[in-house]
């Protein structure tokens, strides 16, 4: 088989599973074609996608606008490393700066990249600025959190499937409840605590929205405590949840701002931190980076999608279909002994199945929606994600419901 001739799904699956690392347990489908909400698979079967690869593909598969945007500039002058300037970075940063409002960025690649920068900016603040004493600088987690899978990330996580086996972790971190005011006042009273790590609703961990007022509160709480709260809106940021970013529905601007994913519409890895200066410039030459961080490739792509994010209204799109979304299901709910509960905000949602954690039942609706042309994934056990990509029109998410609740009715 010469290696780029058209396969069949088996024959892919077959390869990943011979050649590849044991990493992943994906959804036996083989997508071969996105275009805007919809994925094909290599027979040619059109699917929505239902999943938008976890959040980054919020501008829909494909953009035609950052699709141009990323071959124009990869005719052009792709790489330079930071060893030199390229006449790209500084245009990107000044748009992204002023897009978000934040006096500087440091550009990264992944998600998980974002999340160990903001890290270490809040260690090298605690001490520099904080007075932190030398290598007693605490950083404070939610339980349940999920930033990905570095020994940094890791070392947060109360999952055992990220933990089991990886030891030993980093020093440095406390974790303490997730929507819990009280254990967030107790743990800030620790003068070495420097900074507060939280996903504004928890994505990989079901799709967890807190009480209304915790994140505002937990803001004040850590301004009180002249502590840094750092947002990681890698999953919920770029308009997901119908506002720029998740912590606009609370009404304050986390002093760290975490972004990844649909900063490049899901084409190229691109990620980014922002702070104000007092943050960002304690970081000097020499001392963070990365060879890909702030390439031109990259930088052209997030303009692009971040134009395409305001100028389709993005934002305002994701909040009237999810609340057109949630109130459809809840509806459906009010008849149904197989769904709990619907939660989310905008268009990051989840079902909740009424069986144990341990079971089969949200994988084998996931297999039925497949089936009737519709991709999403179990998160944990018995929660189903719901976050189809921004572009979406009303008639395909009515269209989408339709296929859900007609699944869910074989399940009942
Ligand atoms: C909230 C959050 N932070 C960070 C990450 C890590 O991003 P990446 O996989 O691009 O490293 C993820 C990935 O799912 C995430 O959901």
């Amino acid at each position: 088989m010469a290696v780029l001739d058209q396969l069949t799904s088996q024959e892919a699956i077959d390869l990943e599973n011979k050649y590849g690392a044991h990493n992943y347990h994906p959804l036996p489908v083989v997508l071969s074609k996105g275009e805007g909400v919809y994925v094909w698979d290599v027979e040619g079967k059109k699917y929505y996608d239902f999943l938008s690869a976890y959040s980054a593909v919020n501008q829909g598969h494909c953009h035609p606008k950052i699709v141009e945007a990323l071959t124009d500039q990869a005719s052009k002058l792709t790489l330079t490393s930071r060893a030199f300037y390229n006449d790209v970075l500084g245009a990107y940063e000044k748009f992204i700066t002023s897009y978000f409002g934040y006096d500087r960025v440091l550009p990264m690649n992944t998600g998980v990249e974002g999340g160990e920068t903001a890290v270490k900016l809040t260690r090298k603040w605690a001490y520099e600025v904080k007075g932190v004493p030398e290598n007693k600088a605490k950083i404070l987690f939610v339980e349940g959190n999920f930033w990905g899978r570095t020994l940094g990330a890791i070392s947060s996580s109360t999952d055992p499937s990220s933990t089991k086996g990886f030891g030993p972790f980093m020093p440095g971190y406390e974790i303490i409840p997730y929507n819990d005011l009280n254990a967030l006042a107790t743990a800030l009273k620790d003068p070495n605590v420097a900074g507060f790590m939280v996903e504004p609703i928890q994505g990989e961990a079901g799709v967890n929205v807190p009480d209304e007022n915790y994140l505002y509160d937990a803001y004040q709480l850590c301004k009180e405590a002249n502590v840094l709260f750092i947002a990681d809106e890698v999953q919920t940021g770029i308009a997901r949840t119908g506002k720029l970013v998740c912590c606009d529905h609370s009404g304050f601007k986390p002093d760290i701002l975490i972004l990844g994913k649909a900063l490049s519409g899901g084409v190229f890895p691109v990620s980014a931190v922002l702070a104000r200066d007092e943050i960002m410039l304690t970081i000097k030459p020499g001392e963070h980076g990365s060879t890909f961080g702030g390439n031109p490739l990259g930088c052209k792509v997030a303009m692009a999608a971040l134009e395409v994010v305001r100028d389709e209204n993005l934002a305002e799109n994701a909040h009237e279909l999810g609340e057109l979304f949630r109130s459809e299901l809840n509806s459906y709910i009010e008849n149904s002994t197989i769904v709990t509960l619907v939660r989310g905000k905008g268009l990051l949602n989840a079902i909740v199945i009424n069986d144990t954690e341990d079971s089969e039942t949200a994988w084998n609706i996931c297999m039925k929606l497949k089936e009737n042309g519709l991709l999403a994934k179990p998160t944990h056990g018995n929660i189903i994600r719901f976050a189809p990509p921004l572009v979406m029109n009303e008639e395909q998410l009515l269209d989408c419901v339709a296929i859900i609740t007609t699944t869910l009715k074989q399940f009942e």
